[in-house]
């Protein structure tokens, strides 16, 4: 154990892949006070972070020995796979944290992996950049043994102020972070849409912008709505029914035809709309959609 300048004591960590992340990662550690290991496949990403304390392992036995607790974040579960197989004796008795992106198969695999090499797991998925480690507000969701998430969270909040366990699944992080993400890349390709559609009269995106923040504060009020709508099943329209939205996303359809912008992503709402029209649901609110998006049975 370290100390930090209160005189706590900090838990020696080490952290694996020294990308924009995983540096990032290691200078929290560093500056909070723990004895802080890294390592990367490619040697002489960790000078920065020598500067600050850090102390670069020459090889993959030599970092996971200096930690008792191993993060890893690399490019993807094949490269964590690369990185840990060759030292698989050693993980017995380390806990092992995984914030490398992945799906949720990848991480209950790795974490049955894990267990068999008498390691402790938690997978983690980071909802925020490089430069956000660290903050107050930063999340970082994990899955694994609660027992084990309570033994660490203070060392592991030290990378993001709105650290959370949400389940002993360690696949259920990853399953949020690929349904988060979809609402980030849905969101932008329809602000993408709308400033390439106001562009066609000159204005500016930043003039745009405003309006469209404010906007996704509205929008997040009729999600919630729809939230219970959707785990009630119950789609009553207290807002505006199906059948009311068809004229207003054809307008959006014909608008972005006129200005000879890509309708694709109106033309899809409009096509998801109808469909639940053609169901028999004109008269329910939009949660009804979800039906569309669901598994059939
Ligand atoms: N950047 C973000 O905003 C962000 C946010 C949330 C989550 N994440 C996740 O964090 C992880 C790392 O992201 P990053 O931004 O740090 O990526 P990055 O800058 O591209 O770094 C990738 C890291 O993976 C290592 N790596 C790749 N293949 C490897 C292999 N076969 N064996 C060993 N090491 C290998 C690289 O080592 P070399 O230096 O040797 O190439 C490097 O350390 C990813 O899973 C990413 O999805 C990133």
């Amino acid at each position: 154990m370290g100390t930090d300048e209160t005189g706590m004591e900090r838990t020696p960590v080490t952290v694996m892949g020294l990308g924009l992340m995983g540096r990032a990662l290691a200078g929290a550690f560093a500056a909070a006070g723990h004895p802080t290991t890294v390592w990367n496949r490619t040697p002489g990403k960790a000078a920065p972070l020598i500067a600050s304390g850090v102390r670069e392992a020459g090889t993959v036995e030599d970092a996971v020995g200096a930690g008792s607790l191993l993060i890893v974040c690399v490019r993807d579960y094949d490269a964590v796979q690369e990185i840990l197989a060759p030292v698989s004796g050693a993980l017995s008795g380390k806990v092992l944290v995984n914030l490398t992106s992945g799906a949720s198969d990848e991480a209950r695999a790795l974490a049955g992996w894990a267990a068999e090499h008498g390691a402790g797991y938690l997978d983690g998925a980071i909802m925020m950049t490089p430069p956000g480690i660290g903050a107050p507000d930063t999340a970082i969701l994990y899955g694994g043994s609660p027992e084990l998430f309570a033994e660490h969270e203070q060392t592991l909040r030290v990378l993001g102020g709105a650290t959370t366990h949400l389940s002993s699944d360690a696949g259920i992080p990853s399953l949020y972070d690929v349904a988060l993400l979809g609402i980030m890349w849905g969101t932008f390709n329809s602000f993408m849409h709308s400033v390439a559609l106001v562009g066609t009269e000159n204005i500016a995106a930043t003039d745009f912008l405003p309006f469209a923040t404010d906007w996704l504060g509205g929008v997040a009020s009729f999600m919630a709505t729809y939230a219970q709508q959707i785990d009630k099943g119950e789609y009553v329209a207290g807002d505006a029914t199906l059948e009311t939205q068809v004229p207003p996303v054809g307008h959006l359809v014909h608008e972005s035809r006129i200005r000879g912008i890509d309708a694709a992503i109106p033309e899809y709402t409009k096509a998801l709309i109808e469909e639940a029209i053609a169901r028999g649901h004109a008269l329910d609110s939009y949660a009804r959609i979800v039906e569309h998006f669901r598994p059939a049975v």
